[in-house]
């Protein structure tokens, strides 16, 4: 993979309104995107089919390694069948930070996310993406906000979607999460060297996207004049081997 394409990185813990900043971003800039918590959702639920618990971890690193997964625009084909609204659920990202754990797991999983990694650029959201999966990208962000806060919004994005789930409830389940994905031993959530904090909790979308887009411009990263790159959107078809 060329290192010369340039990756924007915006981390962040659960609902801190980093996949609305990227795919903005993406859109913009005429980037790829990549939501590498799409990988652990989709890792979970096949592993889940198959009745893997996360202590088997041997298993669970050769199902990451060989999964067949297909990223169509904000759809996901799992085994080829569409799981988009499957994984959506606080279910899914509770199962995915369950194996998030393991360093097997996530050592598997990070050719996959690099391969995304294309010209003219690549906007990638997660967990790790500035600490591990693209170290050396120039243009890295972090993005917080107050545990209510995040609640209230993931509350509201399921209930767009048409799922109800109490905002208690939720509070809880994301409070557990962003402890497991902040104290693990690999990869943590935190932010990477030289990042751009930005507390989103008094900030809509729209600023967070200027803030963020001053950092891409600072930071000497680019789109190319006119972003004469293609969109982010597209079929990506993941083989064991990476290709698409
Ligand atoms: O971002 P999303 O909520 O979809 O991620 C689901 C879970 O996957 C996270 O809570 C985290 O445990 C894991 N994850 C990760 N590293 C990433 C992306 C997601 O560990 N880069």
């Amino acid at each position: 993979m060329p290192v010369s394409v340039p990756v924007v990185c915006i981390d962040g813990p659960n609902a801190s309104g980093k996949g609305a900043v990227s795919r903005a971003v993406a859109e913009r800039l005429g980037w790829r995107r990549l939501d590498s918590g799409v990988l652990y959702r989709a890792l979970g639920l096949a592993a889940a089919r198959r009745s893997l618990a996360p202590g088997e971890t041997g298993r669970l690193a050769d199902l990451a390694a060989e999964l067949d997964l297909e990223l169509r625009g904000d759809r996901v084909l799992l085994e080829g069948r569409d799981v988009t609204r499957e994984l959506a659920t606080e279910e899914a990202g509770a199962r995915a930070s369950r194996i998030a754990v393991l360093a097997p797991v996530r050592a598997a999983l990070l050719e996959r996310q690099r391969a995304f990694r294309r010209a003219p650029g690549l906007v990638a959201d997660g967990r790790d993406m500035g600490t591990v999966v693209f170290p050396d990208a120039a243009c890295k962000v972090f993005l917080t906000a107050s545990p209510e806060v995040r609640a209230r919004r993931r509350h509201n994005q399921l209930r767009h979607q048409g799922m109800d789930v109490s905002l208690a409830c939720l509070f809880e389940a994301i409070r557990e999460r962003d402890e497991r994905d902040r104290i693990r031993e690999t990869a943590p959530l935190r932010p990477a060297e030289g990042a751009l904090c930005l507390d989103t909790t008094h900030l809509g979308v729209e600023e967070t996207l200027e803030r963020v887009m001053e950092h891409v411009r600072t930071t000497g990263r680019r789109a190319p004049p006119g972003g004469s790159g293609k969109p982010g959107g597209g079929s990506h078809r993941q083989t064991p081997s990476g290709d698409t």
